[in-house]
C-alpha cells in the first residue's frame, strides 16, 4: 500500500486518483433480493439483517423498518469497511506510526469518495461534520457579513434555523413547483445584499417529494446568489451532481445513507470557508500558534479541529461508494415501493395522505398520513406493538410545513404519521404495513392502550420485555 504524505486541503482531480487507486475495496457485500422488474430481480446492496422484534401478544416477527427518513440501518459493506479500518485505527495526521499513516490515508480517501459522490468541482472542499445540522451551522458561521439567506418554510429545522434571523427571508409553503419558482424569483428581486444564499432541499423529509433544484438554482444563479442544498433526504435516493444541479454547497448525513457512525459532510466552494473563523478552534486547525496570535489552516482542516470521527468518515464514504455503484437498482427498488405505498395508503378509507406539490409528485419512498379519529402517536404505537412495524409520528422537525399541510384537516389533529422506506424495506413489509393501517382505520387498535408518562401510548396488556440487555 502506498501512502501519500500530504493532507489535501481542497479537491483536485489529479490528486484524487492516487488515493482511490491505493485504497483496498471493502469486502464485497452480500447481495439482497431487490425489486423484480419485468420478471427479473434487480439486486440492491444488503443492509444488516432485519432483527426479530416482539409484539405485545407475545409473537416474534421480522422488523418492518419504515423509519429510514430518521435513520437508516447500516449497509453490510459499511460494517465490513469499518471493521477493517478498526484493525488499524489510530490518530489521523498526528503520528508517524504506520497505523496512523494508514488511518490518515483512509480518512483522506473517504474525502475523495464523498467528493466523487457529489461530483465536486476543482477547488471544492469536503468538510466532515457530525450531521446535516452541523454542516449547515458551519456554513451559517462562514457566510460573509450581511449575507441575505432565502429559505422556504417547508424546510427541516436543520436547514431552516441556523441562519441569522434578521437576515433571513422565509418563503411560504408553495402550492406548486411554479409557485415555488415565482416566490423565489420575487424574493431574489427584493434582495439588495451583495451576497445572497438560497437554501433548498433535494427532497422533503415530511412528504418525500423531490424539489426542482436545477430550476430554482438557475434562478438563484441568474441573480448572482449562491445555493446550498440539503441532501439529507436525497443522497440515498437520487444522484447528486453539483455542477449540473447548479449548487454551490451540499450537506448530508451518514445516518440517513446507511452509515450510522456519526459523520456528516459539507461540500462546496472553498472561498467563504477558508475566510471564516474556524468552526471548531483547536488542535489540527492551526498552522501556527504564538503567544499573541494564531494562524489557522485553510482547507477542511480549518473546520475539523480536534481528533475527527475517522471511522464515521470511512463509513460515510463506504456507503457513498455502494449507493453510487448501485444507483439503478436502488432507484428501481424504491420506485416500486413508492408506487405501492402511495396508492395503497391513499386507497384506505379514513386515511389522508399529504403532499406539497400534489399527489402525483415524484418522491422518495416516503408518505405522511393521518388516520381519522386516531392520534398519530397511537397509530405509531399500535403499528409497533401489534405488528412489529417501525414508523415515526409527530411534526418531523419541520413544524411549519406540517402545520401548513394539516391546517385543513377535518380530524383536527396537529401531528401525522410518516412511513419512510429504503433498502431494509421489502415488498412484503409494504403489504404488512398497508394491512395494518387498513385494520387500524377500520376497527381501531386491536388491544387497549393507555398513556404512560414518558412513554406515550402503551398496550395495557404487554408481553414485551421493556428492558433490553446491555451490550457491554
Ligand atoms: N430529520 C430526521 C427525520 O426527518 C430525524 O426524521
Amino acid at each position: 500500500m502506498s501512502i501519500a504524505s500530504s493532507t489535501p486541503h481542497t479537491i483536485t482531480r489529479d490528486r484524487r486518483q492516487p488515493w482511490l487507486r491505493s485504497v483496498p475495496a471493502p469486502a464485497a457485500a452480500p447481495r439482497a433480493p431487490g425489486s423484480s422488474r419485468g420478471g427479473s430481480t434487480v439486486a440492491v446492496p444488503a443492509v444488516v439483517a432485519a432483527p426479530t422484534v416482539p409484539t405485545c401478544d407475545g409473537r416474534l416477527v421480522e422488523y418492518a423498518n419504515f423509519d429510514h427518513g430518521a435513520s437508516t440501518p447500516a449497509l453490510a459493506s459499511v460494517v465490513a469497511a469499518v471493521e477493517k479500518a478498526t484493525a488499524t485505527y489510530s490518530s489521523v495526521h498526528r503520528g508517524q506510526g504506520w497505523t496512523s499513516q494508514v488511518s490518515s490515508h483512509y480518512y483522506e480517501a473517504a474525502r475523495d469518495e464523498v467528493s466523487r459522490f457529489v461530483g465536486a468541482r476543482e477547488g471544492d472542499e469536503v468538510v466532515f461534520t457530525r450531521n446535516t445540522t452541523d454542516s449547515f451551522n458551519l456554513l451559517a458561521k462562514a457566510l460573509p457579513r450581511r449575507t441575505q439567506v432565502i429559505v422556504f418554510a417547508t424546510e427541516h429545522h436543520a436547514t431552516l434555523l441556523p441562519w441569522e434571523e434578521r437576515r433571513t427571508t422565509r418563503l411560504p409553503v408553495p402550492l406548486t413547483h411554479q409557485d415555488a419558482e415565482a416566490l423565489l424569483r420575487e424574493a431574489l428581486k427584493r434582495s439588495t445584499s451583495s451576497s445572497t444564499l438560497v437554501v433548498l432541499s433535494g427532497a422533503s423529509n415530511v412528504t418525500g417529494e423531490y424539489w426542482q433544484v436545477e430550476r430554482l438554482a438557475a434562478l438563484a444563479r441568474g441573480r448572482g446568489a449562491r445555493v446550498a442544498l440539503d441532501a439529507a433526504q436525497f443522497a440515498g435516493h437520487r444522484r447528486i451532481d453539483l455542477d449540473s444541479l447548479g449548487v454551490d454547497y451540499v450537506a448530508f448525513s451518514g445516518h440517513k445513507i446507511y452509515a450510522p457512525y456519526g459523520a456528516g459532510v459539507l461540500v462546496g466552494r472553498s472561498d467563504w470557508l477558508d475566510k471564516a473563523a474556524p468552526y471548531l478552534a483547536g488542535g489540527g486547525a492551526t498552522a501556527a500558534v504564538g503567544p499573541l496570535s494564531t494562524t489557522w489552516k485553510t482547507g477542511p482542516a480549518r473546520h475539523e479541529g480536534g481528533t475527527p470521527n475517522v471511522l464515521g468518515a470511512i463509513a460515510l464514504a463506504a456507503a457513498c461508494a455502494a449507493v453510487r455503484e448501485n444507483r439503478g437498482a436502488i432507484e428501481a427498488h424504491e420506485r416500486r415501493l413508492t408506487e405501492r405505498l402511495v396508492t395503497g395508503l391513499r386507497d384506505i378509507d379514513g386515511v389522508e395522505t399529504f403532499s406539497i406539490f400534489g399527489d402525483e409528485s415524484d418522491r422518495a419512498p416516503v408518505v405522511t398520513f393521518t388516520v381519522d379519529g386516531l392520534e398519530s402517536s397511537l397509530v405509531s404505537a399500535a403499528l409497533s406493538a401489534e405488528h412489529g412495524i417501525g414508523v415515526r409520528d409527530g411534526k418531523f422537525c419541520a413544524h411549519l410545513l406540517v402545520d401548513a399541510l394539516l391546517s385543513d384537516e377535518e380530524a383536527g389533529t396537529t401531528t401525522a404519521v410518516r412511513v419512510s422506506a429504503g433498502l431494509a424495506t421489502t415488498e412484503a413489509h409494504v403489504e404488512r404495513l398497508l394491512a395494518a393501517v387498513a385494520s387500524l382505520a377500520a376497527d381501531g387498535p386491536g388491544t387497549a392502550y393507555e398513556q404512560v408518562e414518558g412513554r406515550g401510548w402503551v398496550p395495557v396488556e404487554d408481553q414485551r420485555e421493556t428492558l433490553v440487555d446491555l451490550l457491554w
